[in-house]
């Protein structure tokens, strides 16, 4: 059963808590007085992660906060971090998430994020936690066949191996609960994060040549890269160009914490879009990346790329009405943070 218990009584195991969304919400929870444990492996983020964190929220928070450096799939280990700390909550962020690499390396795809869900919520169960909030995503959604997507919007099919995990993530849970209803489960679909922690001490630091737009356009600001590749300029939107519903990684981070003040006592299954239900595109992107770094970014129209929609953006109304959750940064506001982070880091975590 889940019982209603004060952050300062509750303690949150986030899984891949050194990832980009990860640590933003691990800095939210230990700022509202939660206990934190964060089990990552690091196979796709740094170490210095953890002692960012603890800059950030200061010594009496950083207290509170339990790093393991643990593949969620290693059943030895995760029920060991789970008799080692009583854990009332979980939120499962732990996943491969590159869209490209999971069309030539479905099986990897399949196995961690399938494989690594079903480890942890059966290690969960056997130590009688049945509360966890999953990282969703709104590629769930496919092609709409209308906008603003409502969580009441049809699931389509995935494009992609990475859109298939989440698809059917979403349906494990949701069985899980179905056979046991005392389970309480979350899903948040994410619409597009980008941003950075306003300090600049944390950010997005993508290995390789970034796939998704924010830091490819951050890393052509600072030099990196040599011009922005738009896919494609004759999508049915007003400029062309792909529209989609950008949110500031803090907003997702306090999203997190509402659903987790939300979900407190209750049971079931519940899913909510997290976005500002605003749509921008990419031509409006740059402009506004330009503004944030003082310098007009040069950019290029390329083919469209395979699996991209016209446009999407969300409803946000039953956060706002369940939770009482509103994004409150705007395009503006993300872009200065992107640049912020980008330009003190310039190289990501590795200095
Ligand atoms: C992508 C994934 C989505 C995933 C999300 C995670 C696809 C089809 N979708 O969303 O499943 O949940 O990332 O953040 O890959 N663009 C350019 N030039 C670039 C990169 C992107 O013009 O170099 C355009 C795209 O065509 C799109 C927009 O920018 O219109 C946003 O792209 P991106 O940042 O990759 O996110 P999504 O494709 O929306």
């Amino acid at each position: 059963m889940s019982e209603a218990k004060d952050p300062q009584d509750t303690c949150v195991l986030v899984t891949g808590g050194a990832g980009f969304i990860g640590s933003h919400t691990v800095v939210e929870l230990l700022q509202d007085g939660y206990k934190v444990v964060v089990v990552d492996d690091l196979s796709n983020a740094s170490e210095r992660v953890i002692d960012r964190i603890k800059t950030i929220v200061g010594d009496a928070a950083a207290a509170r906060l339990t790093f393991y450096r643990t593949d969620v799939n290693d059943r030895e280990a995760m029920s060991a971090v789970f008799d080692g700390d009583h854990i009332d909550r979980v939120i499962h962020f732990a996943g491969f998430k590159a869209v490209g690499e999971s069309v030539s390396k479905p099986i990897e795809y399949y196995a961690n994020n399938l494989g690594n869900t079903l480890t942890l919520v059966d290690v969960m169960r056997n130590h009688g936690c049945k509360d966890i909030i999953f990282s969703s995503s709104a590629t769930v959604y496919g092609d709409p066949d209308s906008l603003p997507l409502t969580e009441e919007s049809p699931k389509k099919p995935a494009t992609n191996p990475y859109g298939w995990t989440k698809w059917m993530i979403e349906q494990v849970l949701t069985d899980l609960h179905t056979a046991d209803p005392a389970w309480n489960v979350v899903l948040l679909r994410y619409f597009n994060p980008i941003g950075a922690h306003p300090s600049g001490l944390m950010g997005e630091d993508p290995k390789g040549i970034p796939n998704n737009l924010l830091p490819y356009v951050a890393q052509v600001a600072i030099g990196k890269r040599a011009c922005v590749h738009v896919f494609g300029n004759d999508y049915d939107t007003p400029d062309g160009t792909g529209v989609r519903d950008y949110i500031h990684v803090c907003d997702l981070a306090t999203g997190h914490a509402a659903a987790l003040n939300w979900m407190n006592g209750r049971t079931g299954v519940e899913i909510f879009n997290l976005g500002t239900g605003r749509g921008t595109s990419v031509l409006e992107i740059i402009k506004a990346f330009s503004l944030a770094c003082g310098k007009d970014l040069p950019y290029q129209i390329d083919p469209r790329r395979p699996g991209d929609v016209d446009a999407n953006y969300a409803d946000c109304s039953k956060a706002k009405r369940e939770m009482g959750w509103v994004a409150k940064y705007d395009i503006g506001d993300m872009c200065r943070d992107s640049w912020n982070w980008q330009s003190k880091n310039p190289n990501g975590y590795e200095g």
